[in-house]
């Protein structure tokens, strides 16, 4: 779990997985979503000063699955490769999930750990776009894109362990803002299954607010 973010858009000079929802953090949330699925292991990079904090704030919430905490990385992609440094030999499949989205449904995290179990390299869940989407150049329409075809990707997205660590060990390009595109980069099907609007990533003030009423 990434979760090393300093959450500038969100603001308050406090992490963003430290934020408080219904009087818990983020990445306590965003972990439970994870145990109640039945994942074994936690991995988690946090800020460097926060190590020991989330690591007690993780305890109840692990009481059934083991836990390791680590300091991310200056990139999210940096602090998913301090994880996976992190994961015990045995593990053979991986989710990848975002602190910054902590109500994602339990039924949303089985569905990627079922086409897992199906055989699949690599699978996100992902919703459909619901406003029209234009290519914009200085000012100006370029065009409209076909929505039919287009996908909002979510987490948590699952991999096998060695795809992933290939992937994360052969990546050369710039910074990808999730770790399906790496696995894309390589040639990898992707699968897609649905994910869900509670799903969403807690980026600006109002998803704050918005996850708030949500837990209301
Ligand atoms: N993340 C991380 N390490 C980083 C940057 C991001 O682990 N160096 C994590 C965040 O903690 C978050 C997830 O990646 O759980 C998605 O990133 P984002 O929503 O962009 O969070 P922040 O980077 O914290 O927010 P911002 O970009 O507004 O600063
Ligand atoms: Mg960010």
């Amino acid at each position: 779990m990434p979760a090393a973010g300093v959450g500038e858009r969100l603001g308050a000079g406090v992490p963003k997985a430290l934020r408080l929802l219904a009087g818990e953090p983020l990445i306590v949330h965003a972990v439970r979503a994870l145990v109640v699925a039945g994942v074994e292991t936690v991995v988690v990079a946090s800020p460097a000063d926060t190590v020991s904090q989330v690591e007690q704030l993780l305890g109840p919430v692990t009481a059934a699955a083991a836990l390791a905490v680590v300091p991310g990385g200056l990139t999210r992609r940096e602090s998913v490769a301090a994880c996976l440094a992190a994961l015990p030999d045995d593990a053979e499949v991986v989710l990848v999930h975002d602190a910054a989205r902590p109500l994602v449904p339990e039924a949303v995290v089985r569905r990627v750990l079922g086409e897992l179990a199906n055989g699949a390299e690599a699978v996100v869940p992902a919703v459909r776009v619901a406003d029209t989407v234009k290519e914009v150049t200085a000012g100006h329409v370029v065009r409209t894109v076909d929505r039919s075809a287009l996908r909002a990707v979510q987490t948590p997205q699952g991999f096998r362990r060695a795809v992933l660590a290939r992937a994360h060990a052969d990546w050369r390009g710039p910074e990808p803002s999730d770790d399906a595109a790496m696995i894309e980069a390589l040639g990898v099907p992707v699968r897609v299954v649905d994910g869900a609007a509670e799903g969403f990533k807690i980026t600006g003030p109002l998803d704050l607010r918005l996850a708030q009423i949500i837990c209301s």
